[in-house]
């Protein structure tokens, strides 16, 4: 069988401190496996602020960073890097808008939350950052390749 040679597209998604604290870790992964995306990289990390000012370089400057910023470091974070068909574009899409308002019933944050700064779920709004995102928060070995791993269990 001859397989395509480039890598499968990857998003990084992000639960934010607000969807550990709730609880809401399985439902996000469930989400996620069962849309049929496979999970490459997981860790639990506490972020600390010059990290997330790497990861929010665009709004360091922005009014708003300074409550954002605390509200990241205020607890641990779920890292994952999805793997799969369109995983960038399609993880925004189950994430909802920025905004809960925007978010309709059934996207993760039309169902979890209400406020905007305090949004349950980060995800990558571009391939190129999904790359940058997710070597930014995992060191190479702790992002798996599916291709070379034996799956002679599934039939
Ligand atoms: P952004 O990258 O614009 O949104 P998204 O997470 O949907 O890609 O902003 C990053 C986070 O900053 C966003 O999830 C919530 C917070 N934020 C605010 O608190 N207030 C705001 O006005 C905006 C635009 C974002």
């Amino acid at each position: 069988v001859s397989r395509p040679t480039m890598a499968m597209e990857r998003s990084y998604i992000m639960i934010k401190p607000d969807g550990v604290q709730r609880g809401l870790v399985g439902k996000i992964i469930t989400r996620f496996e069962e849309r049929g995306y496979k999970l490459a990289g997981l860790k639990l990390k506490q972020a600390d602020e010059a990290l997330l000012k790497k990861h929010y370089k665009d709004l360091v400057d922005k009014p708003f960073f300074p409550k954002l910023l605390a509200y990241m470091i205020s607890g641990p974070v779920v890292c994952m890097a999805w793997e799969g068909k369109d995983v960038v574009a399609m993880g925004r899409k189950m994430l909802g808008e920025t905004n809960p308002l925007a978010s309709a019933p059934g996207t993760i944050r039309g169902d979890f939350c209400l406020e905007v700064w305090r949004n349950i779920c980060h995800g990558s709004d571009s391939v190129e950052n999904a790359d940058k995102e997710i070597a930014l928060w995992f060191g190479e070995a702790e992002v798996v390749d599916h291709e070379s791993a034996m799956q002679d269990w599934i039939y």
